[in-house]
Order: C-alpha cells, then sequence, then structure tokens
C-alpha cells in the first residue's frame, strides 16, 4: 500500500496550499449566522449544532438559539424542558443536554471563560477532538486540526489516504495529515476552508475539480480515481423496532402524553403512550392495558405509519387513533394536556410525524 500521506510536502507548497485554500475561502464563504462573529460561545454552539445536522437545517435554529439564549449564562441556566425545546427537532438530544453541563462548568467554575487549550477544552463533556479543534481554531486561532466528515473527504482525496473513515483511529492520521498544513495565523479560515470545499466543491459525487482552488495540490485528482476516496466499509444493517403508539384522546380536547425515562433513546423527551408490535387489534388493547392501565376504544385500523431512521436503529410504528374508556391513568409518568399545552413541550420527530397525521385525518372528517 503507498503511504503517499507522510508528509512529503516541501515548505513552499505547504505555503502555496494555504494561500490558495484561505484565499478562495474569504472570498467564497458563505454567509452564515455562525460567521457574524468569533465568540467562542457561538461557535461552540454552532459547531454542536452542525455535527449530525446539515448546514441549512442548522440556520434557523441557531438563529433562534441566540435570541433565547443571547449568553451562555442565559443558556446554562435555562431549565431542561427550554433546552429541549430549542432543540427539537434536531435530533441527538444528548448533544444539547451536554452542551448545558459543559456550559454550567464554564460559567460556574471558570468565570464564563471557555477553555482555549486543548487539555482544557477536551475536559469539558461533549467535547471530543472535532469540536475542541473548531472552537479553538476558530474562536483563539490555534492552530489545531477540525476533522469532520467533510475535512476527510477532501484531504483523503489531495493526499490519497485510503483509511476505512468508518474507523475511529483514522480520525488520527487525518489530524496528523492537518498539523503541518495547517496555518498559523490563519487557521480558523483554514479549518473552514476546508469544510467549505467539502460543502461546495469537493461533493461525495461528481466534485468540480475544474474550478477547485486546490486542484493542482490534488493527488486523487491526477489520477482521476476522486470518487475512490474517501473510502467508506459499509456496516451491516441496522435494528428493526416494530412499535404501536395511540394518540389517546379524553373528552374533547385532551390527550394523554408520556414522558420517556431520563437515560437512553430520547430521554425525557414526550411522547404519545407505545407499545411494542402486537399481533392484532385485541392484544393491542390488552398491551396498553397493561403497560398504561388504560383501556382503550382504539379504531382497528392505524391513521398513520410512520419510519424513522436513528443512528443504530429503525423505528417502524402503527399510530392508531384512540378514545380513554378509564379516564384516570393510574401510571405517574402519564399527563393529559390539551393541543395548546402539548405546543410548549418537546416531542421526538417521530411523533410530531404522528401527530401532524393524526390533524391531518381530524380535518378531513
Ligand atoms: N460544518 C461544521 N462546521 C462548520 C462551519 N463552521 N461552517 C460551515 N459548515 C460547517
Ligand atoms: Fe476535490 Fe477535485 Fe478539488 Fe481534489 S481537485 S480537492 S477531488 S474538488
Amino acid at each position: 500500500m503507498r503511504s503517499k500521506y507522510k508528509m512529503e510536502w516541501k515548505e513552499e507548497k505547504i505555503i502555496a496550499f494555504r494561500s490558495a485554500l484561505i484565499d478562495w475561502y474569504e472570498t467564497n464563504k458563505r454567509v452564515l449566522p455562525w460567521r457574524e462573529n468569533t465568540e467562542a460561545y457561538r461557535i461552540w454552539v454552532s459547531e454542536i449544532m452542525l455535527q449530525q445536522t446539515k448546514v441549512d437545517t442548522v440556520m434557523p435554529y441557531f438563529e433562534r438559539f441566540m435570541t433565547w439564549f443571547p449568553t451562555m449564562k442565559d443558556f446554562a441556566e435555562a431549565p431542561e424542558e427550554r433546552i429541549l425545546k430549542a432543540w427539537e427537532g434536531l435530533g441527538y438530544y444528548s448533544r444539547v443536554r451536554n452542551l448545558q453541563a459543559a456550559m454550567k462548568t464554564v460559567v460556574t467554575e471558570m468565570d464564563g471563560v471557555v477553555p482555549s487549550d486543548l487539555d482544557g477544552i477536551l475536559a469539558l463533556k461533549g467535547v471530543g477532538p472535532y469540536t475542541a479543534g473548531a472552537v479553538l481554531s476558530i474562536a483563539y486561532a490555534k492552530p489545531e486540526p477540525a476533522v469532520d466528515g467533510n475535512v476527510m473527504r477532501v484531504i483523503s482525496r489531495i493526499l490519497e489516504i485510503d483509511d476505512d473513515i468508518m474507523k475511529q483511529k483514522t480520525r488520527k492520521r487525518f489530524e496528523a495529515a492537518l498539523y503541518p498544513l495547517i496555518d498559523p495565523e490563519k487557521p480558523g479560515e483554514f479549518n473552514q476552508g476546508l469544510m467549505e470545499i467539502g460543502a461546495l466543491v469537493c461533493t461525495p459525487k461528481k466534485p468540480m475539480c475544474l474550478i477547485c482552488p486546490l486542484q493542482e495540490f490534488c493527488e486523487a485528482h491526477k489520477v482521476g480515481k476522486e470518487e475512490a476516496y474517501p473510502v467508506k466499509i459499509k456496516k451491516t444493517k441496522v435494528k428493526k423496532v416494530f412499535l404501536s403508539s395511540a394518540i389517546v384522546q379524553v373528552g374533547v380536547d385532551q390527550y394523554i402524553i408520556e414522558q420517556r425515562p431520563d437515560t437512553g433513546l430520547l430521554a425525557n423527551l414526550w411522547q404519545f403512550p407505545t407499545v411494542e408490535l402486537t399481533e392484532n387489534h385485541e392484544t393491542m388493547k390488552l398491551a396498553f392495558l397493561q403497560q398504561y392501565g388504560i383501556d382503550l376504544e382504539v379504531e382497528s385500523e392505524p391513521i398513520a405509519h410512520v419510519k424513522h431512521i436513528f443512528s443504530h436503529l429503525v423505528w417502524e410504528v402503527d399510530v392508531f387513533a384512540a378514545q380513554a374508556i378509564t379516564t384516570q391513568p393510574s401510571d405517574l409518568k402519564l399527563k393529559t394536556v390539551t393541543k395548546a399545552e402539548m405546543e410548549h413541550l418537546a416531542f421526538p420527530v417521530p411523533y410530531q410525524k404522528m401527530w401532524q397525521a393524526f390533524l391531518k385525518g381530524e380535518t378531513i372528517q
């Protein structure tokens, strides 16, 4: 196996690479809300949001987040329900809980100043090497690499790095390759330049090599093998979970909801009562009775089917419309709310889809 990424670039080539990248970035960068200024709080929030979510989706969330929590202290002191609401729909909710835990530490133990050294920032909850590198380089101009999927794609092509990017240890390879390249004067621009090239030019399919400012440095382009990189070995299939959820109406405008346990998947978010899928209508009623102590009058056909893909499993949910026969649920986790009250609570995306399906059905009748 050739290992071209043992850095063999001369100093002049490295300098030429930096200026090609940074000049391009400075004239072509997108105007994004987190680029208005480089306050560490804003950069940190944006980088956490951007980790598993696309730029277009993140933008309105980021703007609203900054309106709700203008300072780190505002966010650190906000109630959990509020921070979950701010994140509702972004998924991976542990991100926002960890962010708050870490920011509480910064506010209470560090005078509100985000650490500007690698060890200090890595010690904070939810801050891994990527976030650390992004915050240090963008907010504090420290020459640290920030290796995410986009950066791995671009660098794997430029240097023909053929390590499997699904492997944990591969990120270190990329960091090692980037340390000598990163511009010590403008590390934030350098890192964001790579992210921006990845997003706008060096796309997964059909990269736009003809307009790429890095073309003359790119080994994969030289041999016409751009799309052979990055090397990504597919994992085996994710597990499927089959569920039945019921939107249970009590009286005219009251619905039964339940808070999820405070640990595990989607912890503390709200949902409609849900049981593992049962073979038929009667056993489903029984399952709801056993699990929740609510006796349901439920239509035999689901009103919708919702599929939701998490990183490690897939939910297949049949959604039923039901009326409660017993109106006093015995389970303490259950709560009865109006539509208006529901608006203020955070529901995971699959449950939002169910609610939309239910409302749609309602207006048709
Ligand atoms: N993706 C991750 N971080 C980013 C940033 N700072 N700008 C644009 N896209 C990004
Ligand atoms: Fe990507 Fe092509 Fe540019 Fe190489 S030349 S970095 S493959 S867009």
